[in-house]
């Protein structure tokens, strides 16, 4: 009995021992940085994104409205204290996961797998995603459940697959002890404290400041796309076309829907009895499966995610089924599921399943206009890269 009792008593000792004591990773370098931030807060977006100005929050409403005019104010210093997060491994509980482990500069942010392997080799259970203007858009995640990065932005650190830091305390304790973090901290915030809300702070800084804006689509169309070839003329007419419909869903200068009123997709808009909008997502069912196995954001719906920078961010859909934008062309003209939650643009006005008709050469089109909203310029700016690097 005595034994039994001293043996758990030694247990939970233990066990509490390990619980506040953080771990640095010993092979972490120190984070080589400009002497001169670069310019953050000079945010670059797109025509037709950049709804509010350069002015963003910190929490939308359903409608896009911002909550409490909290501003996220984006400084050269947070958001490069925030770069340094970023790619910092001792984010996660065993040293061994950065965000940048499942989100790659080269890849848009996205890691070029199916699924994405986190902390302690667990594995995500969608599809890892680009980081395409997200400041600019009110649904983050494939299921919406984020409205702004500020709410974001510690959930990949706490989430037991993809970080496993679930105590945040512990966090802060760990930056406490790493030496190159007080400086940093001192020249983001004006003090060395390090505290959840200025972790959280730096890390949306820095994730508010990666934008897209320099593809050959965005440059061309000063021009009129006059440097445009036939076929990418073609594919751009036809992705704005009622024939693809594409822009009807991907639209706006993202190419992607948002929730809210205002937005072009306009779909599936649903009022409480109080006549407040409790449902006007920038998410649908596109007919993947007649069964889902993850159901978004209910009945198979997921939001519609943008097209910019697409060619480098395979596999594709929540659960990157798609290794090809040819497999992707191929769904919308003969992969449609007849789901009863589907699209009613993918139906013939009498609930019957009505696929994109679209040829071989159209096709061919389509895919050659989504390959110029590729932004090289995004995927090799320095201010962006990996600071531990030699
Ligand atoms: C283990 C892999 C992994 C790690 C580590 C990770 N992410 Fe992610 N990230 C994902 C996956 C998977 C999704 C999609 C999740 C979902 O929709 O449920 C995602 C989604 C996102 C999005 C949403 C983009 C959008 O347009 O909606 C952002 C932003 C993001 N992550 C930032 C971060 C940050 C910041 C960190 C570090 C604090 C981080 N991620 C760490 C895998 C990861
Ligand atoms: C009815 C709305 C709708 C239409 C029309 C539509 N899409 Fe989509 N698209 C979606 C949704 C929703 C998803 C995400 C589905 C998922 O992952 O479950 C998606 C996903 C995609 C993806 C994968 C994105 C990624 O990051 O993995 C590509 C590429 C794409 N669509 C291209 C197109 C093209 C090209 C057209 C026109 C031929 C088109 N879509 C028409 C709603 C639509």
């Amino acid at each position: 009995m005595n034994k039994l009792f001293f043996l758990l008593f030694g247990l939970i000792l233990l066990s509490a021992g390990c619980a506040d004591k953080a771990v640095i990773s010993p092979d972490q370098d120190t984070p080589v940085l400009p002497d001169e931030p670069y310019a953050y807060h000079e945010v670059k977006l797109p025509s037709g994104t950049n709804m509010g100005g350069n002015v963003f929050f910190d929490d939308l409403d359903i409608t896009g409205a911002p909550v409490n005019n909290t501003r996220l104010d984006i400084t050269p210093w947070g958001a490069t204290l925030g770069r340094v997060l970023f790619y910092d491994k001792n984010l996660s509980l065993n040293n061994t996961i950065s965000c940048a482990s499942c989100h790659h500069q080269d890849k848009a942010f996205s890691d070029g797998q199916q699924f994405s392997t986190g902390f302690q080799g667990r594995i995500t259970p969608r599809n890892s995603m680009a980081i395409i203007n997200p400041i600019t858009q009110n649904n983050l995640f494939w299921d919406s459940r984020s409205r702004t990065i500020s709410d974001l932005s510690l959930k990949p650190v706490q989430n037991h697959i993809e970080m496993g830091m679930e105590n945040l305390d512990l966090l802060v304790t760990k930056l406490e002890e790493i030496p190159y973090y007080k400086p940093l901290f001192k020249k983001a915030f004006n003090s060395e404290y390090v505290t959840k809300e200025r972790i959280s702070s730096a890390l949306s800084q820095f994730i508010g400041s990666i934008t897209t804006s320099r593809s050959r689509f965005d440059q061309s169309s000063v021009s009129g796309f006059s440097n445009f070839s036939e076929l990418e003329k073609l594919g751009m007419n036809l992705f704005n076309s009622d024939k693809a419909k594409c822009a009807s869903c991907h639209g706006g200068g993202n190419m992607a829907a948002q929730d809210g009123p205002n937005d072009p997709y306009g779909g599936g808009g649903a009022f409480n009895s109080s006549g407040v909008i409790t449902d006007l997502r920038g998410a649908t069912n596109i007919g993947l499966d007649l069964v889902y196995r993850d159901n978004g954001l209910g009945d198979g719906r997921f939001r519609i995610p943008s097209l910019r920078n697409i060619e480098l961010t395979a596999p594709y859909m929540h659960d990157g089924r798609f290794k090809t934008l040819d497999e992707v062309l191929d769904h919308y003209t003969s992969g449609i599921k007849p789901h009863k939650h589907l699209d009613v643009k993918f139906t013939d006005g009498h609930g019957n399943l009505k696929m994109l008709n679209l040829n071989d050469l159209e096709k061919k089109a389509i895919i050659a206009f989504l390959r110029t909203l590729t932004d090289k310029e995004m995927t090799t700016d320095p201010k962006y890269s990996n600071p531990f690097k030699p």
